[in-house]
């Protein structure tokens, strides 16, 4: 059974940063849910990736891969020893990409990562989508298609605006994840994001994990935003 979470987005440029940010947390019960972007990966390394697992954080190793099939795999099976709870690949890398994610991810004992897929970066517009990419279908459609083609491949779900939650369950099932950025308090900043809602709605739409970063990393008590993202998303 999967529990639903927040996972903050540890968008630092480095090891000391994001330690200076972990260490307001140590006396938190709950060790928050944590996503390890590019940023932070390219300039620590594997090493800040154990560092923080040996803390007692689960972690979103939110790399976006996406090559062809066998190079995919063989890093996907380099990324399975650093035993991460969660981990990403693109859509557009087609079934066949995914399903060598899959391949490489899983141990010999058989477990792995949730392994998720993004489907369109919600920084692609649907007018870019149709004029550079040269997809003729609506934003929404494209959105599903790919959702499909995550499901066809045998991951646990996709990451997507929680706006867009409710329309991927109801094409994959409730049992597929949705893992959504975007998320804003209700008298919050909305910063660069475009389509937002709050914790609370994101939950109704059918996110099953909110990935929250500025409202938290840079709010003056990180620590209470943290806990109010907490409360209004899992009315605890
Ligand atoms: O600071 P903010 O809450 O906007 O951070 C959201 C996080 O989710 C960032 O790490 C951002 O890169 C990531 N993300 C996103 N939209 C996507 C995919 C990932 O905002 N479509």
């Amino acid at each position: 059974m999967i529990q639903n979470d927040v996972i903050i987005a540890c968008d630092f440029k480095s090891a000391e940063d994001t330690f200076r940010f972990l260490d307001l947390f140590k006396d938190e019960e709950r060790k928050p849910f944590l996503k390890i972007g590019m940023e932070l990966y390219y300039a620590e390394g594997p090493s800040i990736v154990r560092e923080i697992k040996r803390r007692g954080h689960k972690i979103f190793l939110d790399l976006k891969l996406h090559d062809i099939p066998n190079t995919v795999k063989k890093a996907m099976s380099v990324l399975s020893r650093l035993d991460v709870d969660m981990t990403n690949v693109h859509a557009a890398g087609t079934i066949d990409m995914m399903k060598a994610a899959l391949e490489g991810l899983t141990r010999e004992d058989g477990t792995r990562p949730l392994l998720i897929a993004v489907t369109q970066l919600t920084s692609t517009s649907e007018e870019r989508m149709q004029q550079e990419l040269l997809i003729n279908a609506s934003i929404n459609d494209t959105i599903v298609k790919y959702a499909q083609n995550t499901k066809a491949a045998g991951l646990n779900g996709v990451v997507c605006s929680p706006l867009e939650a409710g329309m991927v369950k109801e094409a994959c099932g409730k049992e597929f994840l949705t893992i959504t950025p975007g998320v804003r308090f209700a008298d919050g900043e909305v910063g660069d994001q475009v389509r937002v809602t709050t914790p609370a709605r994101a939950r109704e739409i059918g996110s099953d994990f909110i990935v929250v970063g500025r409202p938290i990393t840079a709010a003056a008590d990180p620590v209470a935003a943290y806990r109010r993202c907490v409360a209004e998303f899992l009315g605890e």
